[in-house]
C-alpha cells in the first residue's frame, strides 16, 4: 500500500520524506488554511521535495470552472492530481480533464455507489473519507471492502485512496482491505512507527550495554 501525508506543511512532508521517500501527498482547502500559505507556491514546493502524485484541491462548483482551475494547477508540475468533488459537475469535469491527459482525484466520496460512479468516469484517484463517515455513527472501512469488491469485480483502473483518517488502527484495517494508498495527517505517519515494546526493547539492551562495559572495566 501507497502512503500518503495528507498535509499542506512543507516542514513535515520534509520531515517524513527523509524517513521513508512518501508515494504522494494530498492537500484540500483546509489544510492550507491552517498553513496560511500561497496554495500554488506551497504546491510548487512540495513539487520539489515529493516524487508521486500530489493532489491539489478545486473550488468551483460548476464543471467548466473546475476545468479552468484544473488545468492552471496542472501547469505546475506532472505530477499535480486535479481534485474534484463526487458531484454531476465533478465527474463532468472528471471526463473532460481525464481525456486531456490531467488525471483526477475524485474526493469526498461517503457511498459504493459513488465509488462505482467516479470509476466509471476514469478518476485515477477515489477518496472515500472514512474517518468523517465514523464521526457520524457509520464504520468508514466497511466503505473500503466494498469499493475493494467493485472495483475488483469490473477491473477498474482507479486507485482507491483511503483518506480522513484518523489512527494507526485505520491504516492497518484499509492495508488489510487492499486499499491502494492511505492519506494520513502527520500525527497518525509518526505513530506508526512507534510500540512500547520496542521502545523497553532498546532501553534494556542499552541499560546491559552499559552493564557490561563497568564489568568489563572491573576486569
Ligand atoms: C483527503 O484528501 C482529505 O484531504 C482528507 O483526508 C480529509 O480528512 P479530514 O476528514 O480529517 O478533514
Amino acid at each position: 500500500m501507497k502512503i500518503f501525508l495528507d498535509t499542506a506543511s512543507v516542514e513535515d512532508i520534509k520531515i517524513a520524506n527523509d524517513i521513508i521517500p512518501l508515494d504522494g501527498v494530498t492537500t484540500n482547502p483546509t489544510l492550507i488554511l491552517k498553513e496560511g500559505k500561497d496554495y500554488v507556491k506551497t504546491l510548487k514546493e512540495i513539487t520539489k521535495i515529493v516524487n508521486g502524485p500530489i493532489s491539489a484541491e478545486t473550488i468551483s462548483l460548476d464543471a467548466e470552472g473546475m476545468v479552468k482551475e484544473g488545468k492552471e494547477f496542472a501547469k505546475i508540475h506532472k505530477n499535480i492530481v486535479i481534485k474534484v468533488p463526487m458531484t454531476p459537475e465533478g465527474m463532468k469535469a472528471c471526463r473532460i480533464m481525464t481525456k486531456s491527459g490531467i488525471r483526477i482525484n475524485t474526493t469526498l466520496i461517503f457511498s459504493a455507489n459513488q465509488a462505482l460512479l467516479a470509476a466509471k468516469a476514469g478518476t485515477y484517484l477515489a477518496s472515500p473519507f472514512l474517518g468523517r463517515l465514523d464521526d457520524i455513527g457509520e464504520k468508514g472501512t466497511e466503505l473500503i471492502k466494498e469499493m475493494r469488491q467493485i472495483y475488483d469485480n469490473y477491473g477498474f483502473k482507479s486507485q482507491i485512496l483511503a483518506a480522513s483518517i484518523r489512527s494507526t488502527d485505520h491504516v492497518k484495517e484499509v492495508a488489510m482491505m487492499g486499499a491502494d494508498i492511505a492519506t494520513m495527517p502527520f500525527k497518525v505517519y509518526e505513530q506508526l512507527f512507534k510500540h512500547k515494546l520496542t521502545d523497553e526493547g532498546i532501553k534494556q539492551f542499552l541499560d546491559d550495554w552499559a552493564k557490561l562495559q563497568k564489568d568489563l572495566k572491573k576486569k
